[in-house]
């Protein structure tokens, strides 16, 4: 049997049914269907496991398979949101604690990205990761890194029922509108990555990425500024010129 994400599934019957239903119920890129317990299915998920009851999906969305929910743990209300025309494509994974919210933006491309929120990993519009970047507000372990104590927290873990670690002093993570992320980049908790900015491939970003930088490398180091080409000033001039034809 698959792994069970939704022993919440009374309670969240009971405060979040409209939510559920009328947030869910609209229009997606992907058929949904209503299984006899009235939770959500993927129509032709591999994955057979109805999603989260605190989702909510935004019109034309792509949440690809429930899989990527497997070990989404959060009691938040509208624990995950994905935006208008967003899309997870690559089986992503949205790994949430109980106290954790992931909120995704409008048009934004999650491509095999794994997002780890115990407290909040937000990002904007016109986003785009690629290819196994990782974004994480938490670490699994508390600090102390003695042998003993790492060896007893695996132990103690195979007998949990979720078998899902502690995650310890969780930091918010924004990332901002219009912001790329290379593949296998890694985003550290308690970052802001800023407008407009471009992560490399394989750069681990511990710090705060001002808006429109370049940066690269481990640790993340500023090579260039873009221009803020996404600017009301920007957009007129692309309508004047657009309209001088
Ligand atoms: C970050 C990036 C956009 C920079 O591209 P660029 O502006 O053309 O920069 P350049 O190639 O001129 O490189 C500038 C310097 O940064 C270094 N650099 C560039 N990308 C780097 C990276 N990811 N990690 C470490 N160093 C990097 C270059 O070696 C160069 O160093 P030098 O000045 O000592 O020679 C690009 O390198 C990158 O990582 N793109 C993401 C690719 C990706 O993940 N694609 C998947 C989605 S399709």
């Amino acid at each position: 049997m698959f792994r069970k994400t939704y022993q919440k599934e009374q309670l969240f019957a009971a405060i979040l049914p409209k939510s559920y239903k009328e947030n869910i119920m609209k229009k997606y890129a992907q058929e949904l269907t209503e299984n006899e317990f009235g939770e959500l299915q993927i129509s032709d998920d591999w994955y057979p496991a109805p999603l989260p009851r605190n989702i909510c999906l935004g019109e034309m969305t792509y949440p690809d398979t429930a899989y990527s929910f497997a070990t989404f743990f959060s009691e938040q209300k509208e624990g995950f949101e994905l935006g208008f025309g967003s899309g997870n494509y690559g089986h992503s994974i949205f790994s949430a604690g109980k106290q954790g919210k992931i909120k995704v933006g409008k048009f934004v491309v999650l491509e095999c990205t794994n997002i780890i929120a115990n407290l909040s990993v937000t990002i904007g519009d016109n986003c785009m990761f690629s290819w196994g970047s990782v974004i994480t507000d938490s670490w699994i372990h508390n600090g102390n890194n003695d042998v003993s104590v790492r060896r007893k927290m695996l132990q103690d873990l195979s007998s949990t029922e979720t078998r899902h670690p502690e995650f310890y002093n969780p930091l918010p993570v924004i990332i901002e509108d219009n912001v790329w992320v290379g593949f296998d980049a890694v985003i550290l908790p308690g970052v802001r990555v800023g407008k407009g900015a471009v992560v490399g491939c394989k750069t681990i970003v511990s710090e705060d990425v001002p808006a429109y930088a370049v940066v690269v490398g481990n640790p993340a180091k500023i090579i260039k500024f873009l221009n803020p080409t996404d600017t009301e000033q920007f957009r007129l001039q692309a309508i004047k010129e657009f309209t001088s034809y």
